[in-house]
């Protein structure tokens, strides 16, 4: 906020040893890691069971996560959800979390409006040690990342969400790892045809994560 002065605390120094879930959340709660804690309302951290076999990562909270501090509570978690179920992924096997833990927004030109702000790579880099500290807890069997935002932050710049969603790709992040759409994307969809096969779309990738899950539990 205007006159407040800055002091950067880089995430590192906050989490704490041997981290549980709710130990990092209350550590996130007073994160001052890059300056995006002066705007937000609060730490929106991720939610789910330490042992959930899938992780869902996002870009950051949005406007309604914001205030209710928690992740994908808004129109795209609605669409998120509806997708899961769809795609037959039990909720209590899910984590959802995103790479950054605060709301970048600025003021509408008009009006109290806060417009989502894509975070920017310092933001991105300075956040995450929290979600190395998530994946280290959760070991999601399966990582998904929701969008490009995720995608490029946890697979690299180069990757490419409209060529490459929907594959298993390799990484020492977690057994398997895919990307797909940011379920926004679907909300912005121009007209309601364009969004029913979006949405299609977006349950076929999430459907490759539902098989995962099956073969590996077939294979246990
Ligand atoms: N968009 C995201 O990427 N994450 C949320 O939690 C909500 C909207």
């Amino acid at each position: 906020m205007r006159g407040e002065t800055k002091h950067y605390v880089p995430v590192s120094a906050l989490i704490p040893a041997r981290p549980t879930l709710s130990t990092l959340t209350r550590a996130a709660s007073g994160c001052k890691g890059c300056d995006l804690y002066l705007k937000a309302t609060q730490t929106v951290f991720g939610e789910g069971p330490a042992g959930a076999r899938v992780m869902l990562v996002g870009e950051q909270p949005g406007d309604r996560e914001d205030l209710a501090g928690k992740p994908f509570v808004g129109p795209a978690g609605r669409v998120l959800d509806e997708a899961l179920t769809e795609a037959g992924i039990d909720r209590s096997d899910v984590y959802v979390t995103n790479v950054v833990k605060h709301f970048r927004w600025e003021g509408a030109a008009r009006g109290k409006r806060r417009i989502h702000k894509k975070p920017r790579s310092w933001e991105i880099r300075a956040c995450r040690p929290w979600l190395d500290a998530e994946l280290a807890i959760v070991q999601p069997e399966v990582l998904v990342c929701l969008g490009a935002s995720a995608a490029q932050a946890l697979l690299g710049r180069n990757f490419s969400v409209t060529r490459q969603r929907g594959e298993l790709v390799d990484s020492p992040l977690a057994p398997e790892v895919i990307a797909t759409v940011h379920p926004s994307s679907i909300l912005r969809a121009p007209d309601a045809e364009t969004r029913r096969f979006e949405m299609t779309k977006f349950v076929d990738d999430l459907r490759k994560v539902a098989g995962v899950l099956a073969s590996a539990r077939r294979a246990a």
